[in-house]
């Protein structure tokens, strides 16, 4: 049980990377570094009390510098995609960094997953690390100087707990999440098409050609999108439904019926087989779920494992990719003074 801490790495500019390991009365050990506040690995029992690795990572910091997949890290300043990098606040219009084709996708070319990150309080008798950013205005393009802090605290129910803060010095956007991927088989078990979801949802919002939001939402009911009741990833992900097709698997947002209620269960996976269970809990309106369509087996993981396509699942919680852009969905943004707050929590149980 607390905190250790050690050294990681040190980056190609010479920065020194600190890891600290979150443990609890369970067992559970949750490792994370200074380098984009990530979460490098969890190790989590099953139901016969053997314990895996259950997140992909890396095992060094080149590695993370030099990957863009976003292991285990926080994206901002905002989660998702901004079509064509543009936005405007109070009529003034701003233009952020193009990195994914023509739209600005999870914070731009330096995004907070590719960052170092401040150790700022260390509690060991609560299991709590607090890691801050001070992001500079005009930073990948986003206006004001913003001060952002995310603090993990590991608990003796099995809980991750992920606690966003941040304050602007002007009217800005601030969408945070974490970029976990998810196997509860293990990180090196290669599929996660076994493993079933549940989504507290009802609507989905569909997306165009370039996987941004069309800007209304639609019913997941008589759909491959349904996962009201729980469901194996893989059912459905090689049908012909066309918003499948465009996103090459589940790479959408859901509109969840929790609502920004953290006592309300927004999603639950569960790997059979090993009996892991991963429960999500959110104040944030909405949640991308990605199969990691896009891995492609260039990735050299932990203990040198190869992550082929589909190998985890992300349940990214935020509010709706582009909505900075569209009326329709909660905005993302954050009045000049005003506090961001938002939490969610990761359970992790058996059968
Ligand atoms: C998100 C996006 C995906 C992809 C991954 C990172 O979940 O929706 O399209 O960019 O992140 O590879």
């Amino acid at each position: 049980m607390g905190i250790i801490k050690e050294h990681f790495g040190k980056t190609v500019s010479g920065i020194d990377v600190d890891k600290f390991i979150l443990s609890n009365a369970n067992g559970i050990e949750i490792t994370i570094i200074t380098y984009g506040a990530t979460i490098t690995s969890i190790i989590a029992p099953d139901k016969f009390g053997n314990f895996e690795d259950i997140v992909l990572g890396y095992d060094d910091i080149s590695s993370y510098e030099s990957g863009n997949k976003y292991f285990g890290a926080v994206i901002g300043r905002s989660a998702n995609r901004i079509e064509k990098g543009r936005f405007a606040i109070n009529g003034k219009e701003y233009r952020l960094a193009q990195n994914d084709n023509t739209n600005h996708l999870h914070g731009g070319i330096v995004g907070f997953d590719k960052v170092v990150w401040t150790a700022e309080k260390v509690d060991s008798a609560d299991n709590q690390l607090k890691l801050s950013y001070f992001s500079p205005d005009n930073e990948e393009g986003y206006p004001g100087n913003l001060k952002v802090s995310v603090t993990y605290t590991v608990t003796d129910d099995n809980k991750l707990i992920i606690a966003y803060e941040g304050i602007c010095d002007k009217d800005t956007l601030v969408n945070l999440t974490n970029h976990s991927y998810f196997n509860l088989t293990g990180e090196g078990s290669k599929q996660v098409l076994n493993h079933k979801l549940f989504i507290n949802s009802d609507e989905y919002t569909p997306i165009d050609n370039n996987s941004i939001p069309i800007g209304y939402l639609s019913s997941v009911i008589d759909t491959p999108m349904d996962f009201r009741q729980l469901k194996y990833i893989g059912s459905e992900i090689e049908s012909g439904f066309q918003q499948i097709q465009i996103g090459q698997g589940y790479d959408h947002n859901w509109m969840l019926n929790s609502k920004g209620d953290i006592n309300t269960l927004a999603s639950r996976l569960i790997d059979e087989a090993s009996g892991r269970v991963l429960e999500v809990y959110t104040t944030k309106p909405a949640m991308q779920v990605y199969t990691a369509n896009f891995l492609d087996g260039s990735d050299i993981g932990k203990g040198n494992i190869v992550y082929p396509r589909r190998s985890a699942v992300c349940l990214e919680t935020q509010f709706v990719p582009n909505c900075i852009n569209c009326d329709n969905f909660p905005s993302p943004i954050l009045k000049c003074g005003d506090k961001y707050n938002h939490c969610t929590i990761f359970k992790f149980g058996t059968l």
